[in-house]
């Protein structure tokens, strides 16, 4: 995916879209996203508005507030002003939970940059997360009470996904299901909601709305699968983050689990190591170098693929055409990105 600064300042959009004017349209509104987060994240306190603007101007990919926009051209009123400022609350409820993944990960870097509680401490990154998500809400208010309900429910799944990925699963419970039902909550939640937010303020059937959803669901699963498959892959920090910071902390990801279900003998030293404690650089090198080269990580791809070919599977429910062809493409870039 390219995050690639455009002219005005704005990330280049993160996926390619053939059709010009649906591509054109789409960069027009989100450099528009772009100006009014800047405003979004000013506090009366001068320090305040440089911890909170810290990460929104390091970059990132807009990929949320681009579903928006995406899934609002499936209406027909992809231009309304609530289009805009959706996507504005889903792209703040995701900058304020990186501040505090990253207080959680104890990661240094993110978005190319210091994250907050290497740049500042643990206290003004969870204050500042905080100040965000309060921001978040308020903007939400401005569309309306149904809005604030599903940004709410929406949190809720998120928070309990973050805590759930701290808890081992139950006695009786399958580590993939917790696993992929801690995804679902602290990632796929969000995407979903931008999905359909787009969705009800570009004015879509109700049908279509519910499509998006459920396309949202699995996308934004598979958009986390797909990013723990790089934690492991990635042989530089191009995605602007540490690469094994999932393995020193040891949480559990999609191609760990599946390396850790094998019976044959040759894998016992990778096995061991996933029980060790990786924070040893020279531990957690060994650890990397056998598990990319373990059949998990195409298991795990070939599993992130498939639920592409499942989320594209629901836009049948959306009339042939560009918009169709671009959220195919948003699944599929999704599927195997490599930043
Ligand atoms: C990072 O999300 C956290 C995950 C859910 C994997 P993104 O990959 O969308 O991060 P930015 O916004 O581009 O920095
Ligand atoms: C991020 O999870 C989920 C949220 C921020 C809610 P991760 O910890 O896997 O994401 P990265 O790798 O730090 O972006
Ligand atoms: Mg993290
Ligand atoms: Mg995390």
């Amino acid at each position: 995916m390219s995050t690639d600064a455009g002219v005005t300042g704005s990330p280049g959009l993160a996926l390619p879209v053939l059709d010009d004017a649906l591509a054109t349209r789409l960069q027009a509104r989100l450099d528009r996203v772009e100006e009014e987060l800047a405003g979004h994240v000013v506090s009366r306190a001068p320090f305040v508005t440089e911890a909170a603007s810290h990460l929104l101007a390091a970059g990132g990919k807009r990929v949320r507030p681009l579903l928006v926009l995406l899934a609002a051209e499936c209406g027909d009123n992809p231009d309304s002003d609530e289009v805009v400022t959706a996507a504005c609350v889903v792209e703040l409820t995701h900058l304020a939970s990186l501040y505090h993944d990253d207080v959680m990960d104890e990661a240094l870097l993110r978005r190319g940059a210091d994250s907050a509680n290497a740049r500042w401490d643990n206290h003004v990154a969870i204050l500042t997360g905080d100040f965000l998500f309060s921001k978040s809400s308020e903007l939400t208010a401005e569309l309306g009470a149904a809005a604030v309900r599903i940004q709410a429910e929406t949190f809720t799944a998120l928070v309990e996904g973050q805590i759930l990925e701290t808890l081992k699963p139950g006695p009786d419970q399958d580590p993939l299901r917790h696993y992929l039902d801690v995804v679902a909550g602290k990632t796929g939640s969000l995407i979903a909601t931008s999905a359909r937010y787009g969705a009800i303020f570009g004015g879509a059937s109700a049908d279509v709305q519910r499509a998006l959803t459920s396309y949202g669901e699995i996308v934004g699963s598979a958009f986390q699968l797909s990013d723990d498959i790089l934690d492991v892959a990635s042989e530089s920090d191009e995605s602007g983050k540490t690469p094994g910071t999932d393995l020193k902390e040891g949480v559990p990801t999609l191609p760990v689990l599946m390396a850790r279900a094998s019976t044959d003998p040759a894998d016992a030293r990778l096995l061991e190591l996933l029980d060790a404690d990786l924070t040893d650089d020279a531990l957690l090198d060994e650890t990397l170098t056998l598990l990319r080269a373990h059949p998990a990580m195409d298991q795990a791809r070939a599993y992130v693929i498939d639920q592409a070919r499942r989320a594209k599977e629901l836009l049948t429910a959306l009339p042939e055409g560009s918009v169709r062809d671009a959220l195919e493409a948003f699944a599929d870039v999704i599927a195997v990105r490599s930043a």
